[in-house]
């Protein structure tokens, strides 16, 4: 399932670099999306991240250390990735929504 996921950000990475992310205001996605959500946060994010968020390949992303981080990096981060590092791209998966509701959770803390 991962890889599918994987495969299909690659895929998107060569057509489009959108701008989606960086108007900043944005809708809470509905309750079933937002269990989707943490659901990916735990098994795709979780994969690099560690299952609870508290670093693994990826650095740990405890409300502890990003609620002091701007969130417009944060949402750049996740929508756009860090090329040269293993941070992969995730706007082709996930809407603007879906990503500030996330760094919302995430600066929030996510149980
Ligand atoms: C294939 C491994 C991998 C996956 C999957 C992954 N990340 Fe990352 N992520 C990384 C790495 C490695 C970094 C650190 C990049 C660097 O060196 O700057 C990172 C950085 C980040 C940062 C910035 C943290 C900071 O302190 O600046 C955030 C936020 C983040 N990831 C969120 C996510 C979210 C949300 C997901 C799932 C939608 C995700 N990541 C999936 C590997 C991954």
């Amino acid at each position: 399932m991962r890889f599918r996921r994987m495969t299909a950000v690659v895929a998107g990475m060569s057509g489009l670099a959108l701008g989606i992310v960086a108007e900043g205001v944005t809708a809470t996605p509905d309750a079933a999306r937002q269990q989707q959500l943490l659901h990916l946060l735990k098994q795709d994010c979780g994969s690099c991240h560690g299952m609870t968020l508290k670093g693994g390949l990826g650095p740990d992303l405890l409300a502890s250390r990003l609620a002091a981080l701007p969130r417009e990096f944060l949402v750049a981060t996740i929508a756009k990735g860090r090329p040269g590092t293993p941070m992969p791209p995730w706007e082709t998966l996930l809407s603007a929504d879906d990503i500030g509701w996330l760094v919302d959770e995430l600066q929030r803390g996510v149980e």
